[in-house]
């Protein structure tokens, strides 16, 4: 984790009120899928909190990152009006990425959203790994679909809309169900309330399928909550979206409540393994 000014190569709007935008960051490229950025804006005026963004994609060969944000007030209006060669501070790569089981060959990964953001960046590391992808894409409507012209060719994307203006008409978590066997793993961001369904259909996917399917015996010990090994060996990853002041993990202002207690989504999260977050209220 370091702290370092980056500059903003280029940046446009690719859906209302969403943009995308290029930084150069070498500082930033040794990021994993799930891990995000902290970032302040040069104007200390009225801006002094930083701004927590997924890690959209990296490139090490250009030592560039870009980052994915809607417009939801002043820091990120500021960030949507600026030019390139604007430099912001950057404290990152934070939180705890993505893990992927290395016997996992078929990648289901659900988006719901802004929480394309926060799975975008596994896209490329699958596929750059050789495994196979689909991606479901869930939004409010058609206007508001991810580009498929932003992701790699070697994804299979299929979207969902609440209105059925695209796609299949419904909630993206409908589509999960005719994934569920050929998925050795599933990936989410999202709203709480979609990720919670997930976590709901995984919690019952077991009996679906029989739990002896060929290569996804997990004999064993069971790995300690919130170990990479945990997350590794969970059919579900979660990354969760918070408001966040620190990012560091001192000022509680991200704590969202988790099987054992309650956990910071900026130190032991963004990514959980579905079964550490209580889902229902106490
Ligand atoms: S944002 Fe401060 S503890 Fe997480």
């Amino acid at each position: 984790m370091r702290l370092l000014a980056a500059e903003l190569i280029e940046g446009r709007e690719i859906l209302p009120g969403q943009f995308l935008q290029t930084y150069d960051a070498p500082h930033l490229t040794s990021a994993r899928a799930g891990q995000f950025v902290h970032v302040r804006t040069p104007d200390y005026t009225g801006l002094v909190l930083r701004r927590p963004f997924s890690l959209n994609t990296v490139d090490r060969a250009s030592g560039t990152i870009t980052i994915h944000f809607r417009v939801t007030g002043k820091g990120t209006e500021w960030l949507a009006r600026s030019r390139a060669g604007e430099r912001l501070e950057m404290l990152g790569p934070l939180g705890r990425p993505f893990e992927v089981d290395p016997r996992s060959q078929h990648l289901l990964l659900v988006a719901g959203g802004l929480g394309i953001a926060g799975v975008r960046l596994l896209v490329d590391e699958a596929i750059a790994a050789g495994r196979a992808v689909t991606l479901l894409f869930g939004a409010a409507r058609a206007a508001d679909v991810y580009p498929s012209a932003l992701l790699p060719d070697e994804v299979e994307y299929v979207v969902a809309t609440d209105d059925g203006s695209l796609g299949h008409h419904g909630p993206v978590t409908e589509l999960v169900p005719d994934y569920e066997a050929w998925a050795d793993q599933l990936f989410a961001c999202g709203p709480f309330a979609m990720l919670r369904t997930l976590a709901h259909q995984a919690a019952g996917r077991d009996a679906r399928l029989g739990v002896a399917r060929l290569g996804r015996r997990r004999g064993g010990r069971t790995p300690a909550p919130g170990t990479a090994r945990a997350r590794r060996r969970a059919w579900l990853q979660v990354a969760l979206e918070q408001h966040m002041g620190c990012a560091v993990g001192a000022c509680l202002g991200c704590v969202v409540w988790g099987t054992a207690g309650p956990v910071r989504v900026c130190r032991e999260g963004p990514v959980f393994a579905a079964g550490e977050i209580a889902w229902e209220p106490a």
